[in-house]
């Protein structure tokens, strides 16, 4: 018979059995709920709702099913439902009748919201630990390049040259605003819901402050109903894992295009590159397009979550027993992906050569052509249509921009002099960009310098962050 077997005079179905139950996908949160459990009864006890003697035994007993667990020793059956009864009806095992008490003004509700944001939490922080793990390996990265320069594209066609730390840093960027999703994230669930019991709240005296501060949370969330039937913090963790996917797919793409034979703009190591089973000369960048791949599967994730919450009254829903699957499947994607990307990326050999020779063709220097004869005084528009027809001329002669003689230019407008060669030189085409936020190498340099100081800032703040109950590895 089931915990509940007072009201009911059969059991459930087989086939019910194995389709309602969660621990297959829970049990990988079995530190969460003993940790919670631990709280529960030292509340209780304090409170004057169980003996001491009873919460005492309580602690030690979960204590010895958690070492079980960890070392592999605990033999799961599916006929336990669910995490938090699989323990439970253990502990009663082991200690008898303070095992039944523990469960004393608690309801499953509160217990699995409970474990649940204790789990977002770890997976937030190991997220973001690997979020830090990646930017530095793109700043090395970014360093390593020094003043290499590639072709700038936009629609995938030369548009201006770039140096490549600064495309670098360009992906740095994007996973310091991921870190900054991924706080957000652990803030939505650092909530305690534990207390709220079914959804009403209880008769029994907790002390809803005390079990909050035991595990770790920054505070309690101060409507019962809301406490049992939030999932906004799992739909923020999915979030911040799906943005952050679609950026490293973005960066994967790159990866693919430039270990290319068409670009060769980099070679991965053979440590991040498979072979062929039929073509002998094949290097293929399979772990880059995996990570493409996987984020179809985050992005799901995400997806599945939030249609399955879209259409729930208040408060628990049977349905919500679907929220953790996602969930992890998207934590551990990801930080596999991180993984793996980080280790692409600080073992690649970049090909300063391929890239420079690419770099006349495309005709980069044409807006600067322009702007040379703005500078002089003709309106940028007509300077626009003057450099077109440059660009027609070269395309002509089959040669690019830079390769056309003075008298081609001087014939394309009076104010060409013989300056205008020097200023197509790429090099000083990049060092003049010295916008704030530009390519030049002196802004390039500074922007490194900011990306640095943006990871020791969030590198700070991931050791002021609340306690976690970190995932278990037994189950
Ligand atoms: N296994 C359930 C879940 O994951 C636990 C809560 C069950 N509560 C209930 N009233 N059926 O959501």
């Amino acid at each position: 018979m089931a915990l509940w077997g007072g009201r009911f005079e059969e059991n459930v179905a087989e086939a019910t059995q194995e389709f309602g139950a969660s621990l297959p996908v829970d049990r990988a949160l079995y530190r969460q709920d003993i940790a919670g459990s631990i709280a529960h009864a030292q509340m209780l006890a304090h409170q004057g709702i169980i003996s001491e003697e009873d919460a005492r035994a309580i602690e030690r007993g979960l204590t010895e099913i958690e070492r079980d667990i960890d070392q592999g020793n605990f033999a799961f059956d599916i006929n336990d439902e669910d995490i938090h009864m699989a323990i439970e009806a253990e502990l009663t095992r082991r200690i008898g009748e303070a095992g039944a008490r523990l469960h004393t003004g608690r309801s499953r509700n509160d217990q699995v919201a409970t474990d649940t944001r204790l789990a977002a939490k770890a997976l937030a922080r190991e997220l973001m630990q690997a979020n830090l793990g990646l930017r530095r390996a793109l700043v090395a990265a970014a360093e390593d390049a020094g003043d290499t320069v590639l072709p700038g594209m936009t629609h995938l066609q030369h548009a201006q040259p770039v140096l490549f730390a600064h495309h670098l840093l360009a992906y740095a960027w994007m996973l310091a605003r991921d870190y900054t999703r991924l706080a957000a994230a652990f803030d939505a669930a650092d909530a305690s819901p534990l207390g709220a019991a079914a959804l009403a709240g209880t008769s029994y005296p907790l002390d809803r402050g005390e079990t909050a501060r035991a595990l770790g949370f920054a505070r309690v969330i101060e409507n019962s109903m809301d406490a049992v039937s939030d999932r906004d913090f799992l739909l923020d963790l999915e979030y911040a894992c799906s943005v952050m996917a679609v950026h490293l797919s973005r960066l994967s793409e790159e990866i693919v295009l430039w270990s290319s034979q068409e670009f060769g703009f980099i070679a991965l190591s053979d440590a991040f590159s498979t072979g062929s089973s039929i073509m002998p000369q094949k290097k293929n960048p399979d772990f880059a397009e995996l990570i493409r791949g996987k984020t179809g599967r985050v992005v799901g994730d995400l997806v599945q979550l939030l249609v399955t919450v879209k259409g729930l009254p208040l408060a628990y829903n049977k349905d919500l027993q679907e929220d953790k699957e996602g969930a992890l499947d998207a934590a551990h994607t990801l930080l596999s992906c991180l993984g793996v990307m980080r280790g692409m990326v600080s073992t690649w050999t970049v090909r300063p050569d391929r890239m420079r020779a690419v770099m006349h063709r495309g005709h980069l220097a044409a807006t600067d052509v322009a702007d040379y004869l703005a500078k002089r005084g003709m309106p940028f528009r007509e300077a626009h249509a003057v450099v077109g027809r440059l660009v027609l001329e070269a395309e002509k002669r089959g040669v690019d921009i830079a390769d056309l003689p003075l008298e081609a230019f001087r014939a394309a407008s009076p104010l060409f002099e013989e300056d205008i060669v020097g200023a197509l030189d790429l090099d000083a085409v990049v060092a003049a960009r010295t916008t704030r936020g530009g390519t030049a190498p002196v802004r390039v340099a500074e922007q490194l310098r900011c990306v640095t100081e943006g990871i020791e800032a969030d590198e700070a703040a991931l050791g002021a962050l609340t306690p976690v109950v970190e995932m278990g590895a037994g189950a």
